[in-house]
């Protein structure tokens, strides 16, 4: 678990900009020109290709161009009926490979009539790529971040991010403000317009897209057909503020959601045959928390080095598992473990993980968008109590957020996007957007939803009834209708619409499993997690426990 974990946990803590002068909406002549793709597929039949699009949007005296890497996911029932576009989040996940992982569970939602297109936005794979290290693995050295409870440790992690923003800057002086969101919606309008259909925008963002999505709205309203906003950040806060406080809003009430399942649900969660309520479960979860700060546990298992269970692994472990609910089982067993003491239970069931495949994603693309987008900065780590404070009356469980690598790096970044959006969202799109929002998300909670929605005129916001981030985490029919639905002819939800996942958590009434095995698959959908370095990110595609 440590690497991934780790990096999952990392990026979750992971101007005077001109604006670009509207931009016409001129249909290509060259259109795009698809062809086999070089990277695994997983035998999907995806198809590939190159756009240049301008380098800098800012800049009318240059011709310079960037070769964008598209990926389209053929429409599954036949003739396309017009393609949608994808952006998968974090922001800093890339398109080709998020594509493989995603498209057949997002394709067949999107009721198969569209063709799915996708691309590397800048910052990623090798789309201007965010790498401030050579080699890139260096770069992990100085991306401590995992909430730690020690004193001693902000400033620790204030003078590692000090090294990675100026090592960035040093090294991507000549590139470091051409990505950003409000280039990327120029780079997304610009594969509409080359892909010689309406010129209007279909689109589904997910997590970190959510804020692309609500950049290329506010930029482009006149060109909205529909689009799908689902895992909402606060973007106001995205653009405007150090680390974003929405991220931990339903953070707690998503864990003691899942310890309230629990006891709902005892034959499949161990946790409730140790304790006699949920409030007695999380008194003992708090206990749990103290003791790890001051004694560690060290472990040693066969198959693998010895290492240790601290408070920063444990804390991090739980965080990162609340995005998925196909591990909720895993958690509560692994948790039960501890909880009990029981070390050989616990190193049972971590090592009956069977791995995740995971998206690769590059730490420093998550900053590099992410940071250059923010407008504020620090110039020492006590200008940021405030915001720490704040991050810690919001949640009692996870307050280590405001440590996050981001957070201190992009409060140091060198760089400042060439172009942001800077309106406040208040916008009269073409055709409205349909916002999902879980009621249970650790990381893009249902109030972001409803705080965008606020500003996009004849929005609606649909609740899906479920835990952790995503809507297709915890499948709904009656969400995936909704979606299939409103991209057939826009239909939206009547405002208030909540829908209900198709199986609770925990499943129904069978027998607890034995660690690691595979979920019932309708309880709750493997869904690829962008990995390392989610941020709002995606889930990953894990198999059952990791
Ligand atoms: C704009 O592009 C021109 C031609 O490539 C270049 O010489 C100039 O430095 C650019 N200006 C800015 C502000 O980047
Ligand atoms: C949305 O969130 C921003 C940032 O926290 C806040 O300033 C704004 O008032 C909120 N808008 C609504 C409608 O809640
Ligand atoms: C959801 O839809 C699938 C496929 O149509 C169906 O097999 C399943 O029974 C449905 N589940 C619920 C809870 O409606």
């Amino acid at each position: 678990m440590s690497t991934r974990t780790r990096n999952s946990l990392l990026l979750l803590l992971s101007a005077s900009l001109a604006q670009a002068a509207p931009q016409p909406h001129i249909p290509r002549k060259e259109g795009i020109q698809w062809g086999a793709c070089k990277h695994e597929t997983g035998g999907l039949p995806v198809e590939c290709a190159t756009l240049a699009v301008p380098l800098d949007y800012t800049n009318s005296s240059s011709d310079e161009t960037l070769d964008l890497a598209l990926i389209k996911y053929p429409a599954q029932n036949g003739p396309s009926k017009g393609s949608i576009m994808l952006n998968f989040g974090g922001p800093g996940q890339d398109g080709l490979n998020s594509m493989i992982a995603y498209a057949p569970i997002q394709g067949p939602i999107t009721g198969g009539d569209h063709d799915l297109v996708s691309w590397d936005p800048r910052g990623t794979g090798q789309t201007l790529r965010f790498q401030c290290f050579e080699p890139e693995e260096l770069g992990q050295t100085y991306l401590a971040g995992l909430p730690d409870a020690s004193d001693v440790s902000p400033g620790k992690i204030w003078a590692e991010a000090t090294i990675v923003a100026k090592s960035c800057g040093e090294r991507l002086k000549d590139t470091g403000d051409l990505v950003g969101m409000a280039f990327a919606a120029r780079d997304m309008m610009q594969i509409v317009d080359a892909l010689g259909e309406d010129g209007m925008l279909r689109y589904w963002g997910i997590s970190g897209g959510t804020a692309l999505g609500s950049t290329a709205a506010a930029l482009f309203p006149d060109r909205i057909d529909k689009v799908i906003l689902d895992g909402v950040m606060n973007v106001h806060e995205y653009y405007h503020k150090s680390g974003e406080t929405n991220i931990v809003e339903s953070v707690d009430a998503t864990f003691e959601g899942f310890i309230a399942a629990c006891f709902e649900n005892p034959k499949k969660c161990p946790i409730a045959s140790l304790y006699g309520s949920a409030d007695e479960a999380l008194s003992a979860v708090e206990k749990l928390f103290e003791k790890l700060k001051y004694e560690p546990i060290p472990v040693f298992a066969e198959g693998s080095p010895p290492f240790l269970i601290d408070y920063s692994i444990v804390n991090s472990l739980i965080y990162s598992t609340l995005y998925r609910p196909s591990d909720y089982q895993f958690l509560s067993i692994a948790l039960a473990a501890l909880l009990a003491g029981d070390i050989d239970a616990l190193v049972k069931i971590l090592g009956s993980s069977s791995g995740v495949s995971a998206i690769p994603v590059q730490a420093e693309a998550v900053m590099g968008i992410r940071c250059g987008d923010k407008i504020p900065r620090a110039d020492k780590l006590s200008d940021l109590d405030e915001l720490e404070e704040e991050f810690h009356a919001m949640s009692k469980w996870f307050p280590g957020f405001a440590r996050g690598a981001y957070v201190y790096a992009c409060a140091q970044w060198p760089f400042e996007a060439k172009e942001r959006y800077e309106g406040d969202f208040n916008v009269k799109t073409s055709n409205p957007i349909l916002f999902i929002g879980n009621t249970y998300d650790p990381v893009t909670p249902l109030v972001s939803a409803q705080n965008m929605s606020a500003g996009f005129e004849g929005s609606v916001v649909l609740q899906h009834n479920g835990f952790g981030h995503l809507s297709i985490v915890q499948p709904s029919n009656c969400t995936n209708e909704i979606i299939a639905q409103y991209f057939a002819d826009g239909t939206l939800p009547k405002e208030g619409t909540v829908c209900e996942p198709n199986v609770p958590l925990f499943g129904n009434d069978e027998e607890l499993p034995t660690g690691g095995e595979e979920p019932e698959a309708t309880a709750t959908q493997e869904v690829p997690a962008p990995t390392d370095d989610a941020y709002e990110e995606t889930p990953a595609p894990t198999a059952g426990a990791e």
